[in-house]
């Protein structure tokens, strides 16, 4: 039998905040977190990134003491992204696979100062090319296979350096699986592979390029690789080779422009999806407050919460600090 009225009235469930908070389906906790930082070289650096109000680009110093905030305030984890000096930007991206470069700099002083955070990076060369696209360019094409290689000696670099979560963004076919052969044949047993399986060509990721400093230089867009955001079959497809090439939890990205993606590989799938509220979202939100048309935390709220109803196990957003600061959220 449907409900009917007035046996059933549904607004009795909704009377107040106890029996609000008793049927509630869904909760969004600090512990579903991972709060993407960008970092650069120098010392005290605290460089707001304009299109992302709140954000800033941090040197390792002030990253150190960013993160151990994020620590005590029950953040799983961080991912470090590298805003890199034009001058080590080369097209064959050797800065990726220098043991010394920016990021494993910053996974090496985190890990010795905050063995207990998590550390996620980004395997992908945009930072380190000079027209911004996350492979090797030959003959004005973005070489999968050649790419594959520089990817595999990224990873291990990172890894070496102490990361946690490898994040493979760049969306070549076989890199999961070269990243976990080279991680098993160098005893990297545990290392964490977190995939960015259906990553789409988004307009969503404007601001972040802003940030990391790609913005200006890249040429073309990045169809060739990345998905086209019509397609949903093919993203289960890109999650379903990556798990059978040994990724331990998968991303969506972008996320709330994606709740369709999320839901589909989380119904089909038993592996942690994860989803990334992108620069664009976070940065749309923050226009909007700034012009006081919505409410910034409440919507960024509703935003991550939509995720996880989704069915999003965790999510990465710039906001982690923020609303796990303001107790807006908290760790169960
Ligand atoms: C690149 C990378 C991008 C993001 C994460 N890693 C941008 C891109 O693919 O151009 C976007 C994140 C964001 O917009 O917040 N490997």
């Amino acid at each position: 039998m449907p409900p009917v009225f007035p046996t059933t009235r549904l607004r009795r469930t909704r009377q107040n905040q106890w029996i609000r908070r008793l049927v509630s389906e869904t909760t969004l906790k600090v512990d579903d977190l991972i709060w993407p930082v960008f970092v650069v070289e120098g010392k005290g650096q605290c460089q707001p990134v304009p299109s992302m109000p709140g954000v800033y680009r941090w040197s390792i110093d002030t990253l150190v003491e960013q993160a151990t905030k994020a620590r005590d305030l029950g953040i799983p984890a961080i991912a470090i992204f590298p805003n890199i000096e034009e001058g080590k930007k080369t097209e064959k991206a050797q800065e990726a696979t220098n043991p010394d470069n920016l990021v494993c700099r910053s996974i090496e002083k985190l890990k010795k100062n905050l063995p207990d955070l998590g550390v996620m990076t980004d395997v992908a060369l945009d930072p380190y090319t000079p027209h911004g696209h996350d492979g090797i360019l030959i003959d004005g094409h973005i070489d999968n296979d050649t790419t594959l290689s520089v990817l595999r000696a990224q990873a291990l670099n990172q890894a070496k350096a102490g990361c946690d979560i490898l994040g493979p963004s760049d969306m070549m076919d076989g890199r999961v699986g070269v990243i976990r052969d080279a991680l098993e044949g160098k005893g990297f047993k545990n290392t964490l592979i977190m995939s960015y399986a259906a990553k789409y060509a988004s307009g969503f990721y404007g601001p972040f390029r802003d940030a990391v400093g790609s913005k200006n230089q890249l040429a073309g867009d990045k169809k060739t690789y990345q998905q086209d955001p019509a397609n949903t079959d093919e993203a289960l497809r890109e999650i379903q080779m990556d798990i059978q090439e040994g990724a331990d939890m998968v991303m969506v990205k972008p996320g709330l422009p994606y709740l369709d993606v999320i839901h589909r590989a989380s119904q089909t799938f038993n592996i942690p999806v994860f989803a990334y509220q992108v620069s664009g979202e976070y940065a749309m939100i923050c226009a909007a407050a700034d012009n006081g048309w919505i409410n910034r935390d409440q919507v960024m709220l509703e935003s991550l919460l939509s995720i996880k109803r989704a069915g999003g196990r965790g999510i990465l957003t710039y906001d982690a600090l923020n609303l796990a600061e303001k107790k807006l959220i908290t760790a169960a």
